[in-house]
C-alpha cells in the first residue's frame, strides 16, 4: 500500500512529467525546473519516509503510482506515458538512501541528474541505464518493458485488481487521441500510426464480445471532457456497427472515425468551446466549422480510408441533410456517418457538460426518440435501443434486495438482467470499493431483480467515476 493519497500521487507524477519537459528546455538551474524539483523532492522524501521504495509507471498502458491508478490521463500524464513508452520504460523505482547523520532521504542532486537523463529525447533504454551507472546514481532505477515488472518486492502490483484490457485499451485510446490534438494544436500533421493500433485492439474486443468495452463509455471526466467524448463515440459506433452485422473492416473505420470525429475543434478557439451558455451567431459559424477542418487534417493523415474522412465531414449534417456544413448537404455520405451520429448525440446528452446537466441514459434514448427518422436515422437508432437494452449502461438502479447499482455491461440474453456494480448494500450503507455482479449468473443462479431506476442526483452518486474504478 503506498503512502499517499491519490491526489498527492497524482501531484507528484505531474511534476516528474513536468521536470522532465521543462529540462529539455532549460538549464538544470532555471526557476522553471528549480521549483518544481523543491517541490517533487519534497514529496518523494515524504512517500519514502514511510515506504523502502516506490514505484510509477504504466500497466497496460495505464499509468500507476503505486497502487493509484490515473484512468483518465491528464495532459502531464500522456506526455510522461508517451515519453515512457517511447524509451522503453515500463515502471520507475525511487529508494531512499542514507545520508551521513543516518536518515533516510532522496538524494536531490540524483533526483535532479535522473531527470536531466531523460529529458533527453533521443535517448534509448540502453543509453539512459549506461549514463545513470555513470554518474552514479543508485537512487532510481528503470524497468525495462516487457522484463518482469514486479521484480524483487513480490508485489502483483495494481495489475491484479485493475488492470483489465478494456480499460488499458481505452486509455491507450486517450492517450492516441490526446496526442492527436497536441500535434494539430503545434501545427503538425498527426501521425496515425498509435490510433490504428489501439482500434485494432479495440476491433479484436470488440468482434469477440461486442458489449465489452461500454461499460467504460460512462466515464466521464470533466476536466478531460473531449477526450473521452471522441473515445467514447468511437466505442458506441464500434459496438453499433457490429450489432448491426458490420465487417470487421468497416467497424475499424467506425472507431476510428469516431474517435477522430471532433479533431476540428482542436482549431476552434478555445473561449467557444467552453463557452457556458448560449453561443452568439458569429461564435456558432465559427463551431460549426468543425466538421470541415476536420476531414481536412484527416485527409492529410497517412494510412487513413476516405470513408474516415466523409463521416468526419457528414457528422452533423443530419438523417435528413438539414444540418451542417449546408454546402455539404449534396454529397454522397458513407452510412457509417448514420451510425456516428447516433453514437454522438447518446454522448453529448448523457455527458454534465458546462452548459447542460447530465441526462440519465433512458431520458437520453427517450429524447432522442424525437430524433429519429429527421436528425438521427430511424432503423439506426432503433437498433441502438435494442443494443442498450432496458436497463442502459450507466443506469442507477434498486435491486428487490435493497441494494443500489450502476448498470456496467447488458445481458444479450436477458436485457432485464445486466451485469451491475452494486455501490450501495441493502441497510443503504455505501460500499468502499463497488462490486461487479451480474443478476443472473452464467449457471443460472438468480442473484437480484431489478425494481426501480434512481436518480443519480438524489444519491449523489457520479456515475462514471464508478465505472471507472469498478471496470
Ligand atoms: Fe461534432
Ligand atoms: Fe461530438
Amino acid at each position: 500500500m503506498g503512502s499517499l493519497d491519490k491526489p498527492k500521487a497524482l501531484r507528484l507524477v505531474t511534476l516528474f512529467s513536468g521536470a522532465v519537459k521543462g529540462m529539455s528546455f532549460y538549464p538544470a538551474s532555471h526557476p522553471a525546473i528549480t521549483r518544481p524539483l523543491t517541490e517533487l523532492h519534497r514529496i518523494l522524501t515524504s512517500a519514502l519516509g514511510e515506504e523502502a521504495q516506490i514505484s510509477w509507471g504504466l500497466i497496460d498502458g495505464i499509468m500507476f503510482f503505486e497502487d493509484h491508478l490515473f484512468i483518465a490521463p491528464s495532459a502531464a500524464i500522456s506526455e510522461l506515458s508517451n515519453m515512457m513508452l517511447e524509451k522503453e520504460i515500463s515502471r520507475i523505482v525511487a529508494t531512499t538512501s542514507i545520508n551521513l547523520n543516518g536518515t533516510a532521504s532522496v538524494n536531490f542532486d540524483e533526483l535532479r541528474s535522473f531527470i536531466k537523463i531523460l529529458s533527453v529525447k533521443s535517448a534509448d533504454f540502453d543509453t539512459l541505464s549506461h549514463q545513470m551507472a555513470q554518474t552514479g546514481i543508485t537512487g532510481f532505477k528503470i524497468i525495462r518493458h516487457g522484463s518482469n515488472r514486479y521484480d524483487g518486492d513480490g508485489d502483483e502490483g495494481p495489475e491484479s485488481s485493475h488492470g483489465s484490457d478494456h480499460v488499458a485499451a481505452y486509455n491507450r485510446a486517450l492517450s492516441a487521441i490526446s496526442t492527436i490534438c497536441l500535434d494539430i494544436e503545434r501545427g503538425r500533421i498527426p501521425n496515425s500510426a498509435a490510433l490504428i493500433k489501439v482500434v485494432d485492439q479495440m476491433v479484436g474486443i470488440t468482434r469477440q464480445e461486442p458489449l465489452a468495452l461500454l461499460g467504460l463509455t460512462m466515464i466521464k471526466d470533466y476536466d478531460n471532457y473531449t477526450f473521452n467524448h471522441c473515445v467514447n463515440v468511437g466505442v458506441l459506433s464500434m459496438a453499433l456497427g457490429t450489432a448491426l452485422g458490420l465487417d470487421a473492416t468497416s467497424v475499424k473505420d467506425l472507431g476510428i472515425a469516431g474517435l477522430l470525429h471532433d479533431i476540428g475543434k482542436t482549431m476552434v478557439p478555445k473561449e467557444i468551446l467552453n463557452k457556458p451558455g448560449k453561443l452568439s451567431s458569429g461564435e456558432f459559424d465559427e463551431m460549426k466549422r468543425h466538421p470541415e477542418l476536420g476531414s481536412k487534417i484527416i485527409r492529410e493523415m497517412e494510412g487513413l480510408s476516405p470513408h474516415i474522412e466523409s463521416v468526419v465531414l457528414g457528422h452533423h449534417l443530419h438523417y435528413n441533410r438539414n444540418g451542417y456544413p449546408e454546402w455539404a448537404s449534396k454529397l454522397p455520405l458513407n452510412n457509417m456517418t448514420d451510425i456516428v451520429a447516433v453514437a454522438d448525440t447518446y454522448d453529448a446528452i448523457t455527458t454534465l457538460r458546462v452548459y447542460q446537466s447530465p441526462v440519465n441514459p433512458r431520458t437520453a434514448l427517450n429524447e432522442m426518440k424525437e430524433m429519429a427518422d429527421t436528425i438521427l436515422n430511424g432503423a439506426v437508432f432503433e437498433r441502438f435501443v435494442e443494443m442498450m437494452g432496458s436497463y442502459p449502461v450507466g443506469t442507477l438502479v434498486r435491486l428487490d434486495s435493497n441494494e443500489v447499482a450502476l448498470v456496467y455491461r447488458p445481458n444479450p440474453l436477458d436485457e432485464k438482467a445486466p451485469t451491475v456494480l452494486v455501490l450501495i448494500d441493502g441497510d443503504g450503507v455505501r460500499l468502499s470499493a463497488p462490486r461487479k455482479q451480474a443478476l443472473i449468473g452464467s449457471d443460472g443462479s438468480h442473484y437480484a431483480e431489478i425494481v426501480a431506476v434512481v436518480d443519480p442526483l438524489l444519491k449523489n452518486i457520479d456515475s462514471g467515476r464508478f465505472i471507472a474504478d469498478g471496470a
